[in-house]
């Protein structure tokens, strides 16, 4: 396994271009041996790890134009340390001058650094990574190349679809089925960095008034949905007024979309007693307990991201009762009462947060969507029954993949005869939805990739 772990040159302010450079080809490494990145990004040493970051999502966001490009430049594969370093700096060097080539690139946000500092950085990166040292001169030669034939080289890659849209072929292909009229504009904005969206606690102050505070200090916002604000440009948490109070989340408008949909008409209904069935870290939980006096549960199978949730309510002062449990089997947690509403959030690809996780696409393999499939369809048929007749369950993935979302819950309400879809939000899709002109609400770019159907039960 790739150790990321890198110390900093003790005593420098700003970390060479050359330590990113290695400890960005490391985290590539690691991911591309199936690692996910949030657990591989809290081993970089602390002062390297904001530029690691932006530099490896920048690179996760070019690997398939940058893998192209490396095979065109050594046929013979280079070892796996070598291949991470030149990819990331074949990532690097895309945009270099006006032209973008067939592959062009999106939403980077590194520096832009001039050719020959990479080109070097890069070589004085191969000496220093242990065992790639003989390797230093082939990385020069093959980077000087790129520089002199990347017009053509570009051009000469742009048949290749995963070169052209930096997702792997079978991900490219499942979204031409799905999404005939959209999948190109899905694409385009899963290479987008998301933008960053608060959601205000209206039981500290209003929407009007949080975003007045963020005036105060310089930070202009957008508002979204019922409780949103989208910033002009992120910003560290420690910034935003009141956070650590709890006067605010961080939390994209399309998962916000979910308290609302679940509590709709809610006194008339009689929703009080609340089932979060996969609840951690708690975004929605929260915004539930946020927007209504409930008698909440609040499961999740991950001991580690419980705590989680309990975090989350710890600091926006929230009471819910938090248990560490398999919803899959009701017999060990349930005592038998009755749910009026169920939000069941499932674990799925995370196929429409590739924006902000832009390692998710390369960790998925093409099985993983029958497996999870065939969980969301588990999790759904056993939490059922829990739910009393004239209540409502709200089933969530962020999601593109409608084997994930519309044919899951087509094929739900196919079994159960006592099961009413209510017109329901359906795919939210990231960036193309006002070309299609279906979900009016979703503005270009605005928006995770989403799924949301309330199922209501038959009355009493
Ligand atoms: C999409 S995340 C939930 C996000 C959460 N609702 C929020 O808004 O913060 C899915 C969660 O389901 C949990 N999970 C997976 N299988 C589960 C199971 N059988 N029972 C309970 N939780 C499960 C995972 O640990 C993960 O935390």
């Amino acid at each position: 396994m790739t150790d990321t772990r890198h110390p900093t040159s003790s005593g420098a302010s700003t970390p060479s271009l050359s330590t990113q450079l290695l400890a960005t080809a490391r985290c590539v490494r690691a991911v591309e041996q199936g690692r996910s990145l949030s657990d591989v990004l809290p081993e970089v040493a602390a002062p390297l790890r904001p530029g690691v970051q932006a530099l490896t999502f920048h690179v996760l966001r070019h690997l398939g134009t940058a893998r192209a490009v490396v095979a065109s430049l050594a046929p013979r594969k280079p070892q796996p340390a070598v291949h991470a370093l030149l990819c990331s700096a074949v990532a690097l060097l895309l945009d270099e001058g006006d032209e973008r080539g067939a592959a062009g690139s999106a939403g980077a946000r590194v520096p832009q650094y001039a050719a020959h500092t990479v080109v070097d950085q890069t070589v004085n990166a191969a000496r220093e990574e242990r065992g790639t040292a003989r390797q230093a001169g082939f990385v020069n030669a093959c980077l000087r190349r790129f520089l002199r034939e990347r017009t053509p080289l570009l051009a000469s890659l742009a048949d290749d679809p995963v070169a052209r849209w930096n997702h792997p072929r079978w991900w490219i292909e499942r979204l031409q089925r799905d999404h005939p009229a959209q999948w190109q504009a899905i694409l385009e904005a899963s290479n987008q960095p998301g933008p960053m969206t608060l959601r205000v606690n209206r039981r500290h102050s209003s929407r009007e008034a949080y975003r007045q505070a963020l005036q105060d200090i310089g930070l202009a916002s957008t508002p979204v949905g019922s409780d949103g604000l989208v910033l002009d440009a992120p910003q560290p948490v420690e910034r935003l007024p009141g956070f650590a109070q709890g006067h605010c989340s961080v939390q994209d408008a399309a998962a916000q979309m979910a308290a609302g949909l679940l509590l709709e008409g809610r006194e008339e209904a009689r929703i009080h007693r609340v089932l979060d069935a996969c609840a951690a870290p708690g975004g929605k939980t929260a915004h539930l307990l946020e927007s209504a006096d409930l008698d909440l549960l609040a499961l999740d199978v991950d001991a580690r991201r419980c705590a989680r949730i309990q975090d989350t309510l710890a600091r926006l002062g929230l009471r819910a009762e938090v248990r560490c449990a398999d919803a899959a089997r009701p017999e060990a947690w349930w005592d038998g009462r009755l749910f009026d509403a169920i939000l069941l959030d499932t674990p799925c690809t995370a196929s429409g947060i590739v924006r902000r996780h832009p390692d998710v696409r390369w960790l998925r393999r093409e099985s993983d969507v029958a497996a999870l499939a065939a969980t969301q369809r588990a999790l759904l048929d056993t939490l059922w029954p829990l739910l009393r007749p004239g209540g409502r369950l709200l089933y969530a993935t962020c999601s593109v993949f409608r084997a994930e979302g519309s044919a899951q819950v087509q094929a739900f309400l196919e079994h159960h005869t006592d099961a009413r879809v209510r017109p329901s939000v359906g795919h939210l899709l990231p960036g193309s939805a006002s070309a299609a002109g279906q979900f009016n609400d979703n503005h270009p770019g605005g928006y995770d990739g989403f799924f949301y159907a309330r199922i209501d039960k038959a009355g009493p």
